[in-house]
């Protein structure tokens, strides 16, 4: 095989590689194999832990044996299982060797607790120390707090992806443990909302009753998305005192979905997610798409950035979103129930459900455009615009996003061919 050949070969693995890895590793997976954590890999599901560990990297997993995973969790609620849990997850990389070398002997490192918003000072840190005769211990940052855990064994190691080691205990920081589970029922939704920026969402849940079918939904795990303010006033939005109380109702439902979705369950998430309002397959459901840090969910109508967590709070998560979620079987086809513009001027067959915003002075003229689909996502997104209808405004659509994929080829080329000269230097 000649160098050229090697080089195809070797863009060719890298593309493959790269197309394949969305997120990069499995931690399910990973552990899978080893039956001594099984306990513990149980939790990092159950508490969806899991989902935000496969969208990092860079990452250190401290794993408990079952032993220690079901002393700590036999006495707890989820939500504290999940806290503790989190500050098992360093967002640096750690292999024994780094770990049996820290400089200084001691180093303080940030944990995926410290993302929650819920940590106060320091306690979202873990302190790693390099203690006489090769041991390494481990506790929390919080002044005061011993180092009550300490590394036991190399589990795996991805350089410089993920790192799993085990280590002796839970490290606990303070007030982690007795932190109250938060009942949906002590949860006070609406004020929660108001206080947020949601008061108008608040206010139509109160007034259509559909709160109670929230509350009823949240102790088994409830994902809200709730419209700020200023979507409700956002330009295109359509007249929602137009619907009927059945159609608000569904409207206010397709807000929610059955199920404890936090940010990172929704970047993972290939499938739609049903919502309240799905009383049938397929009917009012959300496709998800993310990059990076942001999650946008599609409608088949319009779309939304996923704006803040309000509340994450297992096994209730609210979050803001920068839109009214308006769903296809309400407002995707003529005639909707809702005014649909002027929908005799537009030159489209089927003005409503033209996914543009550039044909017709739709209804939905303020929503942004779509941001590229996932190629998971894009069937979903509501029924195949037909015939004529893919021309200007799909055209349009996809004019938008050609920089991304050439941008993409370029970086993956120019990434492809450092590395096949370093490799046949
Ligand atoms: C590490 O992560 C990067 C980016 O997510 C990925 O492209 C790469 O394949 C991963 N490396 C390994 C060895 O899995
Ligand atoms: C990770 O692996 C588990 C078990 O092998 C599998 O059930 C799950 O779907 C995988 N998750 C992702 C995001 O691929
Ligand atoms: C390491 O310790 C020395 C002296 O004890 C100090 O001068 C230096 O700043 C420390 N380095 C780091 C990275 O903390
Ligand atoms: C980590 O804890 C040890 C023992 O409590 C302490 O001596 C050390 O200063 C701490 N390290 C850092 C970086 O705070
Ligand atoms: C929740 O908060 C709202 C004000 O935001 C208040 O009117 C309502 O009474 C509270 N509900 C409960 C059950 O405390």
């Amino acid at each position: 095989m000649d160098a050229s050949n090697l080089r195809h070969l070797f863009l060719f693995l890298t593309l493959a590689a790269l197309a394949s890895t969305i997120s990069a590793h499995n931690i399910t997976d990973i552990l899978a194999g080893f039956p001594e954590y099984s306990s513990f890999n149980h939790y990092l599901t159950e508490t969806k832990l899991a989902d935000d560990i496969n969208t990092r990297t860079t990452i250190t997993v401290l794993a408990l044996n079952n032993g220690a995973m079901d002393a700590l969790a036999g006495k707890h609620p989820l939500s504290v299982i999940k806290s503790a849990l989190s500050l098992l997850v360093l967002l640096d990389y750690y292999d024994p060797t780094k770990l049996h070398q820290i400089s200084n002997g001691s180093v303080l490192s940030t944990t995926l607790y410290q993302t929650t918003g819920n940590a106060p000072g320091n306690l979202g840190f873990v302190n790693i120390t390099d203690l006489k005769g090769g041991k390494v211990g481990f506790g929390s940052a919080a002044p005061g707090s011993k180092l009550d855990s300490s590394f036991s064994k190399s589990v795996k190691q991805v350089p410089y992806n993920i790192s799993v080691v085990e280590i002796t205990a839970p490290i606990i920081a303070p007030g982690v443990l007795s932190a109250p589970a938060p009942s949906a029922s002590d949860v006070n939704i609406t004020a929660l909302l108001e206080k947020a920026g949601a008061k108008t969402f608040a206010g139509l849940l109160v007034s259509s009753g559909v709160l109670k079918t929230y509350l009823a939904a949240a102790d088994k795990g409830l994902t809200i998305f709730a419209p700020n303010d200023e979507a409700f006033k956002a330009k295109g939005v359509p007249d929602l005192t137009k619907l009927t109380s059945a159609e608000m109702v569904s409207l206010l439902q397709y807000h929610a979905s059955a199920g404890y979705n936090p940010s990172g369950s929704l970047k993972t998430s290939k499938d739609p997610i049903s919502t309240l309002a799905s009383n049938g397959a397929g009917k009012y459901d959300l496709t998800v798409s993310s990059s990076g840090d942001s999650v946008v969910l599609h409608t088949g109508v319009d779309s939304s950035r996923v704006a803040e967590t309000i509340l994450d709070a297992t096994p209730l998560v609210i979050f803001t979103v920068d839109n009214v979620l308006l769903p296809q079987e309400l407002f995707g086809k003529a005639p909707s129930p809702a005014p649909a513009g002027e929908p005799v001027s537009a030159p489209s067959p089927a003005p409503v459900l033209a996914p543009s915003p550039v044909e017709a002075p739709s209804p939905l003229a303020a929503s942004p455009p779509a941001p590229p689909m996932s190629p998971e996502g894009a069937p979903s997104e509501g029924p195949a615009p037909a015939g004529s209808e893919d021309s200007t405004a799909d055209k349009k659509k996809s004019a938008g996003h050609v920089s991304a994929p050439a941008l993409f080829t370029v970086l993956v080329t120019v990434f492809a061919s450092v590395v096949c000269s370093f490799f046949m230097a």
